[in-house]
């Protein structure tokens, strides 16, 4: 079985961090932690290493100076995954503040990504996982310290207003229709709650292996409305194949609170995701990220059709 994060990465968006420009305070406590490393291999997202260590310890090492936008997301995975040590999740080896660096280092899992299209053997046990999920993390209320989806989902938000007022963009009129319609849907109060979410659900953050769903990749956690997850993640349901209604029914199966989210506020926060994938797609139309905008369209076709 391949490790997925080395042959088949996305595109690098910044260089590459390197074992060997690390602080030796962050290597040491590294080594300390696993042995010596024989092999780093840096994936082309920016700030993770694949280390093999002495020990024949494979693990993924997490860096970025505190500070930068890199550190707050290494930062904020380290608050989720110590705030719940059972998260279906890689084993967390060190989660430490080093010498202004952010460090986490976490089991490297010999896997696959999930694959979630229409009769996959996988999407079983990821709906299942996820059902399991959202009660455990679902507090009667917010601890003090904790990041809120709020603001990130702010961004998306507004964001989509500012992709929609760009008149350069290649919307035709009933897309931009659509769009703006839906989101006029969209109300932040609805979207609060006591569910920590992962904030990130995309097929390539999660691994399946022998030993069951591992979810990957904890830095957008935050507290929210116990659906919201289920907006990115019901994407790319669509995007490899799923009929909106069939992942709508998917959804109801892995998050509880599904049915009951108010209606307009889920489509407008459909609108805001596809939105913002539209500009991505714009931008970097080679990206992966790029493709999920007519999975969008065609949700939002669904939801807001005559009935
Ligand atoms: N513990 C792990 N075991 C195996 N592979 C991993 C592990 N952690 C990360 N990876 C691989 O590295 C990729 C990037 O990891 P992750 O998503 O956690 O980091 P990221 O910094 O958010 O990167 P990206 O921006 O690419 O999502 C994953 O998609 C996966 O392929
Ligand atoms: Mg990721």
């Amino acid at each position: 079985m391949t490790n997925p994060g080395e042959p088949d990465t996305p595109e690098a968006t910044t260089s590459p961090l390197a074992w060997h420009h690390l602080p030796d305070a962050v290597r040491v406590a590294v080594i300390d932690a696993c042995g010596a490393v024989r092999h780093a291999k840096p994936h082309p997202g920016g700030n993770l290493i694949f280390l093999r260590t002495d020990a024949e310890q494979r693990v993924c090492l997490k860096a970025a100076r505190v500070g930068s936008e890199a550190g707050l997301t290494v930062r904020r995975e380290q608050w989720a995954r110590t705030l719940h040590d059972d998260l279906p999740a890689p084993a967390l080896v060190l989660a430490e503040a080093i010498d202004d660096w952010y460090v986490t280092v976490l089991r490297q899992i010999s896997g696959y990504y999930a694959r979630l299209h229409p009769g996959s053997s996988n999407l079983e046990p990821v709906l299942a996982s996820l059902a399991r999920l959202g009660p455990r993390l679902t507090a009667s209320s917010v601890p003090n310290d904790a990041v809120l989806a709020e603001a990130d989902l702010g961004r998306v938000v507004d964001g989509a207003w500012t992709i929609l007022d760009n008149h350069a963009l290649h919307l035709g009129r009933e897309e931009r229709a659509l769009l703006e319609q839906a989101l006029h849907g969209f109300e932040m109060d609805a979207a609060t709650g006591t569910t920590l979410l992962n904030g990130n659900l995309d097929p390539r953050n999660i691994l399946l292996s022998p030993a069951g769903v591992h979810l990957l990749d904890w830095g957008r956690a935050g507290y929210g409305a116990a659906w919201l997850d289920a907006v990115p993640f019901g994407l790319h349901l669509i995007h490899d194949g799923h009929h909106p209604g069939q992942t709508e029914t998917l959804l109801a199966d892995a998050f509880a609170s599904w049915r009951a989210a108010p209606h307009k506020v889920v489509t407008g926060l459909i609108a805001a995701w596809t939105a913002e994938h539209i500009l991505r797609a714009t931008r970097h139309p080679q990206q992966d990220a790029a493709v999920l905008a007519p999975a969008g369209l065609l949700w939002l076709r669904h939801r807001t059709r005559p009935t």
